[in-house]
């Protein structure tokens, strides 16, 4: 097995062996305010604390660039705004454990909002910007969401009518209608000045909906003390230290946007870059130039676009400032390892996670050398292994489900009004991830699939569920199925089997109508890439779709155990 020994540099920790023997979390709470005061909230941790010290108030936060449009906000300026947006919530009545959903792109009050929720110890939603009618709708009804910030070219997609819940909605970028709240005047009238909510660190943060196999998306929530872990990893970890420039390409709307994008660099005291706009080859390697970015973490499927676009391009940016790199989601090809070693002079580190863990568990840390392949070894205080389906730890070299001793900082509090759903993700006391892997005789574990059905498209996770319950919402659909396909590029991409109401008949203007119709129902990541038309769709005698049938069917594998198919 090929190893690659670390890359030279000063780290933030240099001997992890040492870290890992000698560690407990609870030592990591001492570096927070609860520790003192058994109180605490992450906003604070993450702005106001540095805000205050007069060393670091004028330090730039956040860098914002979308196109030419560029902002910089220091440390004191992020509190303040975000203070403003405390004002404006609690001026229209939010509340400790209230749901504020932000249906917004990326841009500096983005931030604030964000920040400003917490700091009323409210529960903050972040929503993709590119999801649309039936995706908000189905959010924002499950997590009961008092308070909606959008924007006006969002704000069609909110249909308030199914949303009883829903008192408030605040709209950025236009005059809004009588019955909605203009965001600048009311942050123009609020004050800067604001004492946040003081929690304990069991009380919610944030709500991150992700998808499963079965049912609809589902509310992952997760407290404040999953700040110990995300500082703790932006520090070991991402590596970050003070003054370092740091761009995490990932949307707010997804857990690494948050847990990355938020708060790994700010409780770190470090200067956030924030991307606006479309992906480009050009714009990405721009942004690293221009901010001279030192470190980045990104996802396999943009490595895999920016290696497609070839050595000329990365050549022709001044990418020197680079000093970390790192990528999440999917697995990461040893190729793209060795393609960025050759044309950036960086190694990138693999880390492993879920939006149900909260933060890295499984990575290769600065000074771990790297097994291309596979995804490193667990943190200091956690404990991964292999189990069976009973539970059992399995040996070196076996596969089987990878799970993590429950109790780690980050860990989900519970899944949004679905107990019964959390308990199911634990076996004697074992969060079991979906994911199959194995461990080698040094302890490195290598990912090999999912073990439901989730598709993961460019990093995303979709369920096969929310698309066919979707699908057969056209009305030229009677049944549909929906799988992953492999793909170079995208990981997998979606493939929709349907059957056709009668009177209507196969056709490429119909697939390609019913491709929109996700699209335009769902997200541009839902709608299936391929639309296949059968006569039938497998299924158990139970009623269940037998999705892996399908799947063993398009790549020509054995189909398997077929005994419960219905006749
Ligand atoms: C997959 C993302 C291989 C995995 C933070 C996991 C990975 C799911 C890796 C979680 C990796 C994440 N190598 N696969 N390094 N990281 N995954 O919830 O299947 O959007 O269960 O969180 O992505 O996706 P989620």
């Amino acid at each position: 097995m090929k190893m690659l020994a670390p890359l030279a540099g000063k780290h933030n920790v240099t001997d992890f062996e040492a870290l890992c023997k000698s560690f407990e979390w609870s030592h990591m709470e001492r570096e927070f305010s609860w520790f003192t005061t058994g109180k605490v909230n992450a906003a604070y941790e993450a702005v106001d604390r540095h805000a205050e010290n007069p060393a670091k108030s004028d330090q730039l936060a956040l860098i914002y660039q979308d196109g030419d449009t560029e902002e910089k906000w220091t440390f004191a300026q992020l509190k303040n705004r975000s203070n403003q947006a405390a004002n404006m919530l609690k001026s229209l009545g939010v509340t400790k454990g209230d749901r504020v959903f932000l249906f917004m792109p990326r841009c500096p009050d983005f931030y604030a909002s964000f920040f400003g929720i917490l700091k009323n110890g409210a529960v903050a939603g972040p929503l993709f910007e590119a999801f649309m009618e039936q995706a908000v709708e189905d959010r924002l009804k499950d997590s009961g969401a008092k308070v909606l910030i959008t924007t006006a070219e969002l704000l069609p997609r909110v249909k308030r009518e199914n949303l009883p819940d829903l008192k408030e909605i605040i709209v950025l970028d236009c005059e809004p209608a009588d019955d909605l709240h203009d965001y600048e005047k009311l942050m123009n009238a609020a004050s800067t000045a604001f004492e946040p909510v003081w929690l304990d660190k069991e009380d919610g943060m944030l709500l991150h909906y992700t998808s499963g196999s079965t049912g609809k998306p589902k509310g992952v929530y997760h407290a404040h003390r999953a700040m110990i872990q995300h500082y703790a990893t932006g520090k070991w970890v991402l590596d970050l230290q003070e003054s370092d420039v740091y761009w995490c390409t990932a949307d707010p709307g997804w857990v690494t946007g948050t847990s990355y994008g938020i708060f790994g660099p700010w409780l770190n005291g470090a200067t956030n870059v924030i991307a606006g706009g479309r992906f480009t080859p050009e714009a990405w390697y721009k942004m690293i130039e221009k901010h001279k970015v030192t470190v980045w973490y990104t996802a396999p499927t943009a490595l895999r676009k920016l290696a497609a676009a070839g050595d000329e391009v990365a050549h022709s940016f001044d990418l020197s400032s680079l000093r970390h790199v790192l990528s999440v989601g999917e697995p990461l090809n040893p190729e793209i390892i060795y393609w960025a070693e050759e044309v950036y002079g960086k190694r990138i580190h693999d880390t492993w996670w879920m939006t149900e863990t909260g933060a890295m568990l499984i990575v290769n840390h600065p000074t771990l050398p790297i097994k291309p392949g596979a995804m490193g070894k667990p943190i200091p205080g956690v404990e991964a292994a292999i189990i069976d389906d009973a539970g059992n730890v399995l040996p070196p070299h076996q596969s089987g489900n990878l799970a993590v001793k429950a109790g780690w900082p980050s860990m989900m509090k519970t899944i949004w009004g679905n107990q019964e759903k959390f308990d199911s993700y634990f076996i004697n006391g074992w969060y079991v991830s979906g994911d199959s892997a194995k461990m080698d005789e040094d302890g490195y574990f290598w990912f090999e699939g999912r073990l439901d059905d989730v598709i993961n498209t460019s990093g995303k996770l979709v369920g096969p569920f929310e698309v066919e319950s979707k699908l057969i919402e056209h009305p030229a659909v009677t049944e549909a199925a929906v799988i992953g396909k492999p793909d170079e590029e995208r990981g997998e991409i979606i493939k929709a089997f349907i059957t056709l109401d009668k009177g209507h008949l196969d056709s490429i203007e119909l697939r390609e109508e019913i491709r929109l119709f996700i699209k335009k129902g769902l997200s541009a990541h839902a709608a299936p890439r391929e639309i296949e038309i059968v006569s039938s769709i497998p299924k158990t005698r139970s009623g269940k779709i037998m999705r892996r049938l399908l799947r063993a069917k398009e790549l020509g594998l054995p189909l398997g155990d077929t005994s419960t198919l219905e006749e």
